[in-house]
């Protein structure tokens, strides 16, 4: 190529790159742009002293931050997600504390090292709407690499980053019940509908327990203390309930959030239907910090089923013929209504070949006679120890405390995933469990099993492919906090090349679930929105055009993490 035309090519280049925002400094701790003490010291007046400084949730056993009684408590809840989640600076997968070299670890010795990781420096610790206006407004005027943490759940690294400025919704409690809720602007008589409005830290437990006292369910996640109002929404949140209901954003009516100028607003369909869109689906923090959202709730069921279905095997053929004829059998369960989770095993060690849970509200023994015939099938196979079974509940908050529970606290656990449809299910369930012989070191399940109500989908930002989705599969490696770099590094490019595989598998038009995606998705933005990224990407320039809501593979983002 000819040198000027080269510089042309250049400069194209260099055009349509700045078609977009340009990049913000994104000022971290050490930064020369950080702001100096004085500053600090002036905001954190300006916010009640509600900005705290941040750290591992291990430093209280460590060197100078080291406390006999914080630390003893913090080994005693180590895996507790009660605890976990009410720490500043704590994160559910030790990788999003620490990154991928910090070491500051509950079991070590007190004169052990204890690295700030990726915690950001500071917090503000909120507990008002303007506490959160005021962090916005300063994150933007000093260029400071923001962050959003609620629980410290995401699975994506979303919630922390190195340097950082944390805004810390955690202590926003608070939940609202209304037996008539009408969204603001809605045309005149338009018909009030049950409904909650929640706080930005209420977390599901909490949530359920409150809903049982009013007589009503609320459609969200089978876990305790994930968010009820922040990333699990702005991602999707499946739930027990979606066949019947669909997922958290198709029960949304409204949200209260701060957006990029530090202002307050209400959203919903009426006021800002681009921007309520975005939310319902759009992912992360990427379009502002929610302070409240309003759902729909329902009646009590008058009962919940629950199936269980649970296969051994001893052999790898018969492991294989029982995987294969589990995944077709979810077709069938799933358009029977039923919503579940499951493991699959390999039929190695002594973790059952294929192991799950389902739920159905109101539904008959004869229903489950027939949807669960496939699996009643698998126990009659030879050389399969098998049990098939099913008991009711009286409500939903009794199957709660009985079943709700959040599994890997303090683990590294990192997922490569895709939504399965009922295609892939019958068509090639074969190819699945080559994926699972082929990479054995990896934990193979279903964080979601369900056909998912879809009449609200195209009123949201989440992957077209919900549509036809039955279930959430997904590959995961777990590490051990002091395992060498280089087998952490192989460990996620395993990730990345099942995540390709698993994007063959799928086809184009497949995709998967962005709250339990893999963090280094390849090719992130088609897997986790497909043909709406356009639309997101659009509407983020209008409502954040200097790009100060970033987060790994967020939409418009420019932090996109490598493995
Ligand atoms: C034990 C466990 C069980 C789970 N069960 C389910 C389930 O049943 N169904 C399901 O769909 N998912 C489930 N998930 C996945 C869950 O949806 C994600 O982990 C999700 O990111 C959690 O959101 P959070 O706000 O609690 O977490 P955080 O890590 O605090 O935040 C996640 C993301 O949301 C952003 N965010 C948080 N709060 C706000 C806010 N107020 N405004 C704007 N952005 C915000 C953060 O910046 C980050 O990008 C589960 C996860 C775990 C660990
Ligand atoms: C902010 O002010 C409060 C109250 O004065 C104080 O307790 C807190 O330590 C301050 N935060 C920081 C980071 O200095
Ligand atoms: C959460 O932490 C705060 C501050 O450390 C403490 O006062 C409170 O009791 C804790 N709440 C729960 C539910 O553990
Ligand atoms: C279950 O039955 C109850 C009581 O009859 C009813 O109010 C509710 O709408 C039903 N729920 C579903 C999901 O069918
Ligand atoms: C399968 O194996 C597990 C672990 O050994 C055991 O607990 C379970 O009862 C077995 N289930 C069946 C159905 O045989
Ligand atoms: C369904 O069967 C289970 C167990 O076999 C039993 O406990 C339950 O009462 C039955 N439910 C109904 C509605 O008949």
């Amino acid at each position: 190529m000819h040198l000027s035309n080269f510089a042309l090519l250049l400069e194209t280049f260099t055009c349509l790159v700045s078609a977009g925002p340009s990049r913000r400094r994104r000022c971290a701790y050490g930064d020369s742009c950080w702001p100096d003490d004085y500053k600090w010291k002036a905001f954190n007046s300006s916010i009640s002293g509600r900005l705290v400084r941040t750290y591992p949730s291990a430093a209280v056993c460590h060197k100078e931050r080291y406390d006999a009684e914080l630390c003893h408590t913090a080994k005693e809840n180590w895996a507790n997600s009660f605890w976990k989640t009410n720490q500043t600076g704590a994160y559910t997968s030790t990788l999003w504390e620490l990154g991928e070299k910090g070491q500051c670890f509950i079991d070590s010795p007190r004169d052990a090292p204890c690295d700030q990781g990726i915690v950001p420096h500071y917090s503000v610790a909120a507990r008002e709407i303007k506490d959160i206006q005021a962090a916005v407004k300063f994150a933007d005027r000093n260029d400071l690499y923001l962050v959003v943490k609620n629980t410290g759940h995401d699975h994506l690294g979303r919630s922390s980053g190195e340097g950082s400025f944390s805004i810390w919704t955690h202590n926003l409690k608070g939940k609202k019940f209304h037996k008539s809720f009408v969204p603001k602007d809605a045309p005149r008589r338009t018909c009030g509908i049950p409904a909650v409005t929640l706080q930005a830290g209420e977390q599901w437990k909490d949530v359920y327990e409150a809903a049982a006292e009013q007589g009503v369910i609320v459609v969200g996640g089978h876990a305790r203390t994930v968010g009820a109002a922040g990333g699990y929404l702005t991602g999707g949140g499946h739930s027990p309930f979606a066949h019947y209901y669909g997922l958290a954003v198709d029960n949304l009516l409204e949200v209260n959030l701060v957006d990029a100028k530090g202002n307050s607003r209400t959203l919903n369909r009426f006021t800002d239907p681009e921007y309520f869109y975005a939310i319902r689906g759009g992912g992360g923090s990427a379009w502002g910090v929610l302070t409240s959202v309003t759902y729909k709730t329902h009646p009590n069921p008058s009962h919940i089923q629950v199936g269980l279905a649970q296969f051994n095997t001893t052999d790898d053929s018969t492991c294989r013929t029982v995987l294969e004829a589990s995944l077709r059998a979810l077709a069938q369960v799933t358009e029977a209504g039923y919503t579940g989770y499951g493991v699959l095993g390999r039929g190695d060690n002594s973790d059952p070949t294929f192991q799950a849970i389902f739920f159905q509200p109101n539904t008959t023994n004869e229903t489950f006679g027939g949807a669960f015939q496939p699996f009643f099938d698998i126990t009659s196979l030879p050389g399969v120890s098998g049990q098939v079974m099913n008991f009711d509940f009286p409500s939903f908050i009794d199957y709660t405390r009985a079943f709700l529970a959040d599994p890997n606290i303090a683990t590294n656990n990192v997922d490569a995933s895709r939504l399965l449809t009922a295609d892939v299910l019958t068509k090639r369930p074969d190819k699945i469990v080559d994926l699972l012989f082929d990479n054995p070191a990896y934990g193979a399940g279903f964080n979601f099993i369900g056909k998912v109500d879809a009449k609200e989908r195209d009123n949201t930002a989440v992957h077209p492919i919900w549509k036809e989705s039955r279930a959430v599969f997904s590959m995961s490696a777990d590490w051990k906090d002091d395992a060498p770099l280089d087998v952490k590094r192989r460990m996620k490019q395993d990730l990345v090349r099942i995540s390709e595989r698993l994007g063959e598998l799928v086809g184009e038009d497949g995709g998967t679930y962005v709250n339990e995606a893999n963090p280094y998705e390849p090719d992130w933005e088609n897997t986790f929105w497909g043909s709406k990224y356009k639309r997101l990407l659009r509407i983020k320039r209008r409502i954040d055009p200097t790009n100060l809501f970033i987060c790994n593979r967020c939409v418009g983002t420019d932090i996109v993490l490598q493995p």
